[in-house]
């Protein structure tokens, strides 16, 4: 897992690069102290950012998706356990480069934390995969509580061989399924779509066996690709729709719930290691919280979210798990077999 010696310098180096580039677009405006106040100037939100320690995240999603609002709550608590001590700043909307990119840039050192897609995280780590098995959980609180289990951590561990440490899971709405002519109402409707799915093997792996053909999209290139017809329709939650106008491109949202979708909060390991054992713990206590606060937060909004998009025109209609059935067996015994902690994680939550 570790890169060679002169891979890791020109990672290093480009991370580097993409980082200072980002500090210089943005016209930052540092405020707060250990009062937890944020301000965002330009593209980055900074909390507390005159304390002593001011760490650095990083993740893909605009600042009103529950994602950047999680990292926010990170922030606050952090620097309010420090006694103002520790400050954040965020830097969304994968402006420091794609998700890989990122890991990079984590593992290199440039940046401090990452909230990394599990899909990303499972082209990284195949157990990340145990997270995408269709209709696991009927609520995201459900997975929210599930992300305390052995089988949850044990996934996190897999990363123990890389330069970043695995220490938390925050979750968003669940993934449904967002089309522009063609409302879907099961397997029988796919064949002969063409849908966008984030670039997992597991997600993809779904998708393929519901008869779809699949484009590996990444999310900046999602709207433009409906706009255009490029594809049919994708694999989307209800925060994203929003977050991401896609209601203007797409008209019909069939709420599936078919897979919960985690973040991975990740950090350089080094930076963790050097932290007193006192500090680990506000680091691990501020990511709880945050991770708590995503999944409830985001669970009140789904009949709100819904409604929202509703008033934007789409035709909001719920699928129970019922027509995938075939496709869900499928999915466990492919993935069961390919690690045992994909087996275990599916064994604990079916
Ligand atoms: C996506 O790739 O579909 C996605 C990524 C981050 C947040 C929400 C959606």
């Amino acid at each position: 897992m570790r890169n060679s010696k002169s891979w890791y310098s020109i990672s290093c180096f480009i991370g580097f690069v993409l980082l200072l580039s980002a500090c210089n677009d943005a016209d930052t405006e540092v405020e707060g102290g250990s009062n937890g106040e944020s301000e965002t100037e330009g593209e980055e939100t900074v909390i507390a950012g005159d304390a002593e320690q001011v760490f650095r995240l990083t993740h893909t999603t605009p600042e009103s998706h529950m994602w950047h609002q999680a990292a926010v709550h990170f922030g606050d608590i952090l620097a309010e356990r420090s006694d103002g001590r520790f400050g954040l700043e965020i830097y969304p909307a994968g402006q420091l480069g794609t998700e890989a990119d990122m890991l990079q840039q984590i593992e290199s050192g440039s940046i401090d934390f990452g909230f990394i897609t599990a899909a990303e995280m499972s082209s990284r780590e195949e157990a990340f995969s145990a997270w995408f098995a269709p209709y696991l959980f009927d609520t995201i609180l459900e997975a929210n509580e599930a992300r305390e289990s052995n089988e949850a951590s044990a996934i996190l561990n897999t990363l123990d061989s890389s330069n970043m440490i695995g220490l938390d899971y925050l979750f968003a709405g669940q993934r449904m399924m967002l089309s522009r002519d063609v409302k879907i109402e099961g397997p029988d409707d796919m064949s002969g779509l063409t849908l966008r799915v984030t670039p997992s093997p597991p997600m993809l792996q779904f998708y393929n066996s519901l008869g779809a053909s699949t484009e590996g999209i990444p999310l900046p290139e999602v709207y433009s690709a409906a706009q255009t017809g490029v594809i049919d329709g994708m694999d989307m939650d209800l925060d994203a729709t929003i977050t991401n106008n896609f209601y203007e491109v797409v008209d019909y949202a069939a709420v599936t719930n078919h897979m919960v979708w985690p973040a991975v909060a990740v950090m350089n390991d080094a930076l963790f290691d050097g932290l007193s054992d006192e500090d680990q713990q506000i680091v691990i206590d501020a990511l709880d919280e945050a991770a708590d606060f995503s999944a409830e937060t985001r669970y009140e909004q789904e009949e709100e979210f819904k409604e929202q998009l509703r008033g934007e025109g789409m035709d909001v209609y719920d699928i129970d798990q019922t027509p995938f059935e075939s496709e869900i067996a499928e999915f466990d015994e492919e993935y069961s077999a390919i690690d045992s902690l994909i087996e275990d994680f599916i064994t604990a939550f079916r």
